[in-house]
């Protein structure tokens, strides 16, 4: 059985019992209602540290990384069950689940927000009390950061403290949140935090849909639809592979495909794996970027394509 623990300090002195004891801390970061996408985080976390390792699975739905108009009040929930899973793998040692991240300040103030005045749930509900923010200023910018201003600001700021609270030796991240896999990577590298990143493969259901929380919101018609996404994405591959590697066509064919199955397509894009820059041609490791929403859900894939 896991260890739950809520408090800050007793998880940072949790950590440091830990590495006393020569094993390594490695720290998935999730937002709970957890599935095999999840699970598979703590595999590659262990397969990472070869060695003696504590793995420590935080459970904790970041505010300041949905704005007011985005599902954080609806957003899917299930301790109980997630515990139960947890304890099933045999490999983790504790369960982080702090009440809350933040210090708090009186609700109400108008707060002056990133571009274009954009506010999270966090500021939304407690005006300045908060006002040390990490941003990874070009990666946060394109794919998601574009529909979603405040989204990499908030991560990268609940990444950096759950960093500081647990000190880690290693923390996994899925692919299947490509982008945010890639600013936690930069923050990391631009800010000397000693701790090794993985990037684990994206997991997906029998019929090719990515795994997330979110599917539980979808109805049986929507998710059937929503198949169109990563059917769409292997036979772009197939296409680029095969030589049709024009970054336009690309997309045009995407975004018809999800528009045919009845999505509302946020971005189609063909981008550098690093950067995440623009390529007009698929002649280097690539990554095609696909948000879409198929009725309320909003729904992220992606496909990588290795040239050599
Ligand atoms: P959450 O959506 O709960 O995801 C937690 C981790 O699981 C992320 O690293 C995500 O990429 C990974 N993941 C989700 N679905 C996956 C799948 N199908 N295959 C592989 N990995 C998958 O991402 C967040 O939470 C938050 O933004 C967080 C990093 C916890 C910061 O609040």
């Amino acid at each position: 059985e896991p260890e739950v623990i809520r408090d800050k300090a007793a998880m940072r002195a949790w950590s440091r019992r830990r590495r006393a004891e020569g094993k390594a801390v490695a720290l998935v970061p999730t937002m709970g209602f957890l599935h095999e996408g999840h699970l598979s985080l703590v595999s590659a976390a262990v397969a990472a540290a070869g060695g003696p390792v504590a793995v420590v699975v935080s459970i904790y739905v970041n505010p300041s990384q949905f704005a007011p108009t985005e599902d954080l009040a609806t957003y899917p929930s299930d301790f109980a069950g997630d515990l139960g899973k947890l304890a099933a793998t045999g490999a983790v040692a504790a369960v982080f689940c702090p009440p809350d991240l933040y210090v708090r300040g009186s609700a109400g103030h108008p707060v002056a927000g990133v571009s274009g005045g954009a506010v999270s749930c966090l500021e939304d509900a407690c005006g300045h009390a908060h006002e040390t923010w990490v941003r990874v200023e070009q990666l946060e910018k394109g794919l998601c950061g574009s529909s979603r201003p405040v989204f990499f600001r908030g991560v990268a700021t609940v990444v950096a403290k759950l960093f500081n609270i647990v000190e880690p030796d290693i923390a996994a991240f899925g692919k299947k949140d490509y982008q945010q896999w890639r600013v936690i990577c930069r923050m990391v590298r631009d800010l000397d935090f000693a701790i090794k990143i993985i990037g684990s493969e994206i997991v997906r259901e029998a019929d090719g849909l990515a795994m997330s929380s979110r599917n539980v919101h979808l109805s049986c018609e929507e998710r059937e639809k929503a198949l169109s996404i990563s059917r769409s994405l292997v036979n772009a591959r197939t296409a680029a592979l095969n030589g049709n590697n024009h970054s336009q066509q690309i997309k045009d064919q995407i975004v018809q495909t999800l528009e045919e199955a009845g999505g509302q397509v946020d971005y189609v894009e063909v981008v550098e794996q690093e950067s995440l820059t623009p390529v007009k041609r698929i002649d280097r490791p690539a990554v095609i970027c696909v948000a879409a929403w198929f009725g309320k859900v909003r729904l992220i894939d992606n496909i990588e394509i290795q040239t050599t």
